[in-house]
């Protein structure tokens, strides 16, 4: 018989997959914005339900890095952040972290899917999950306010970006996954963001692409955000207006945790308050760090086997004694994670690597020696091999 942990992660795989359509030929709808004939056209076509579609390859890499608007799937973000999201979901509910889930620009509502599945999987009866989102697509640019928007064009792409409550209501139904704990906050988020009946969040999504949407979400979610929950950027490094209006936040506001990269695009980081440590890792931090001497470097966990796209980590406070450079003598938080990383750091594998020669003289010297005569203890064994 398989165990419950086991069902659970095959479910949640099973669903990663489904939600990204991963493995299968995409069919992906042909529009024509700026072509008013061939939309006349698609019109007249589509009002005999008739649909152009270009069929397109699966391509594994763009699947999994999110980097493609897919013709049928629920999420765009791709396997690798969906895989990520889960384990901070995983993460909030087994340290306990107050709060509903919150993803602001859900388009057809996958990553908001795949939290409610986490709940649902691991039997928690009391977190809503919100879904946030104009389901009319991205505003345009309002460059007076926001001049790093100014080239961000992204409500041309509505035919795409937007959709609309009723099929994102769908989607969740099609799962067995909708029920009066999705929560659906429908409107521009400079309208509906900053009132929103949610008290404390766990864990923070933002996908709005614009410097806007983005700055909009932080201001009025993120100091509801609990300590220790996680903040989730989609478009860090897609997009340079949200990158800007992370930065900004950051730099205006206090309560955060050190940056963490997921695929190369979205990032996350989890919220710290200064004056509450998290508690469950600190006795064993607290061995870690007196029974290392050299303060900076106390952690280095590795997972022995990373799985691609497994980001797990967590945070802890950590005593850094007499450090010989900047002279700190305290608790500082520090990030620790667990997921892809090699199994040795680079300083630590060179440092085995030299001492693994320096112990093992007998087998390198005989190697740099220049070809010709050698000892006759050596010329003996040889010609003994020879015979
Ligand atoms: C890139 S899509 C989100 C993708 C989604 N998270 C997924 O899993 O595939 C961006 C979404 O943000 C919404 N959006 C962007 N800016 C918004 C704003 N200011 N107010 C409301 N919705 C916004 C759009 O309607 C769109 O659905």
């Amino acid at each position: 018989m398989i165990d419950t942990p086991e069902i659970r992660k095959m479910y949640l795989d099973l669903l990663r997959k489904h939600l990204t359509r991963f493995g299968d030929d995409d069919l992906v709808a042909v529009h024509a914005a700026n072509r008013p004939l061939v939309r006349r056209v698609l019109n007249m076509l589509a009002k005999r339900n008739i649909k152009l579609v270009r069929e397109v390859p699966f391509d594994e890499r763009k699947r999994t890095l999110g980097l493609d608007w897919p013709g049928a799937a629920e999420s765009m973000i791709g396997m690798q952040r969906l895989t990520s999201l889960q384990h901070c979901a995983e993460t909030v509910l087994a340290e306990n972290i107050p709060g509903d889930l919150v993803e602001c620009g859900v388009w057809r509502g996958g990553a908001c899917i795949l939290m409610r599945a986490v709940l649902a999987a691991y039997g928690d009866e009391n977190r809503n999950v919100w879904v946030t989102d104009s389901f009319a697509g991205v505003p345009p640019p309002d460059k007076e306010k926001y001049p790093a928007d100014e080239n961000l064009r992204l409500d041309l792409q509505s035919y795409v970006l937007a959709v609309s409550e009723s099929t994102v209501r769908n989607n969740f139904e099609r799962y067995g996954l909708l029920d009066d704990r999705v929560r659906f906050l429908v409107g521009w988020f400079k309208d509906t963001l900053r009132d929103a009946p949610i008290d404390h969040i766990s864990l923070l999504r933002l996908d709005g692409d614009l410097y806007e949407s983005t700055s909009q979400a932080l201001n009025a979610l993120y100091p509801r955000l609990s300590n220790g929950g996680f903040c989730i950027i989609d478009d860090y490094h897609a997009i340079n207006a949200c990158r800007q209006a992370v930065t900004d936040y950051r730099k205006q506001h206090d309560a955060f945790g050190q940056i963490i990269e997921i695929d190369g695009t979205g990032v996350f980081w989890r919220k710290l308050l200064s004056n509450m440590p998290l508690s469950g890792l600190r006795a064993e931090m607290t061995q870690q760090s007196t029974q290392r001497p050299t303060p900076h470097r106390p952690i280095r966990f590795a997972q022995p086997r990373g799985e691609t796209g497994r980001v797990r980590m967590t945070e802890a406070a950590i005593r850094v004694s007499h450090c010989r450079v900047c002279g700190a003598n305290d608790w500082v938080p520090v990030v620790v994670s667990f997921g892809p990383m090699p199994r040795t750091a680079f300083a630590d594998g060179l440092q085995d690597t030299v001492a693994w020669y320096a112990g093992n003289r007998d087998w390198w010297e005989p190697l740099k020696r220049p070809a010709g005569p050698r000892t006759e203890a050596e010329l003996a064994t040889s010609k003994g091999q020879a015979r």
